[in-house]
């Protein structure tokens, strides 16, 4: 019997709206180092987003913010040694692009020499339509993020559901029309009511890839350390948990001490 579904060696924009144009949906998970992201590639994941929720998830910090690009391109260096067939996407860090498009050009190229990976990511709309419109001139894929936008935190001062108000509907409706017609191969549409995410699925041709958004949308994101139950303190209503990894490595790392303490590791077998 022959699949309808998408072939795939390595997934590529084209790949992307292929699968769109067939109603394939598209997964995609963040990574941040070469173990995991070896783990998610294998998985069939179809994009692997070296986002800047390291600074999270890596670092500890509270907000997105503080990454720096250079550290953005050690992530996202570690990824792309691990992955074959998905596609890499690495987040344009806050301060790298806001500035002026040529120093989010600047930005944008460092990251395809220095990392190798296949796309950028960057938030905002009709703002930074300039900065969108250079890196796209030099050939590089750029994929949109549209609703809740965290490196702009400070700005709104919450992480609530975002786009619940008319007008700011009406903004990220023409926001999104207007990165597909710049040339984005995709946007992320974190934090929206589902409604608003599936009309703005409709009204492109380009793939949506959704996180808190409701299953309109032509693919699904989301942060790996939180989806494996790795982290514990976070828990929005659309994190469903696959696993709880924090427990099983408690429980690993309980029983490794308590061997040590008792003289049962190594044991004969584990030695020279
Ligand atoms: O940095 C990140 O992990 C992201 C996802 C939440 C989409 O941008």
């Amino acid at each position: 019997m022959r699949s309808n579904k998408v072939e795939i060696i390595k997934v590529t924009t084209h790949v992307l709206k292929e699968m769109k144009n067939k109603g394939e949906k598209i997964s995609m998970l963040t990574a941040y180092d070469y173990t995991m992201a070896k783990i998610v590639d294998l998985a069939k994941i179809d994009v692997i987003l070296v986002g800047d929720s390291a600074a999270n998830v890596m670092a500890g910090h509270f907000t997105t913010l503080p990454i720096t690009l250079d550290q953005m391109i050690y992530h996202g260096t570690s990824v792309v040694r691990a992955v074959q067939r998905a596609m890499v996407v690495v987040d344009l860090p806050f301060g790298s692009y806001q500035g002026n498009s040529k120093e989010a050009l600047c930005s944008s190229i460092r990251i395809m020499k220095e990392t190798g990976a296949d796309a950028v990511k960057l938030e905002g709309g009709i703002e930074i339509k300039e900065s969108i419109q250079r890196i796209l001139s030099a050939g590089i894929p750029v994929m949109g993020h549209l609703g809740l936008t965290p490196q702009s935190i400070n700005k709104f001062g919450t992480y609530v559901v975002r786009a619940t108000e008319k007008h700011e509907a009406d903004q990220l409706r023409a926001d999104a029309l207007l990165l597909e017609e710049l040339g984005c191969f995709g946007i992320v549409l974190e934090k929206i009511p589902a409604k608003l995410a599936g009309k703005v699925t409709e009204s492109l041709t380009i793939p949506t890839i959704g996180i808190g958004a409701g299953g309109a949308t032509d693919g699904q994101v989301l942060v790996l350390q939180d989806m494996l139950g790795l982290t514990q303190e976070f828990s929005p209503r659309f994190l469903r948990r696959y696993l709880n990894l924090n427990s099983l490595i408690s429980e690993a790392l309980i029983q490794y001490s308590t061997d040590v303490k008792n003289s049962d590791f190594p044991n004969a077998k584990e030695q020279y």
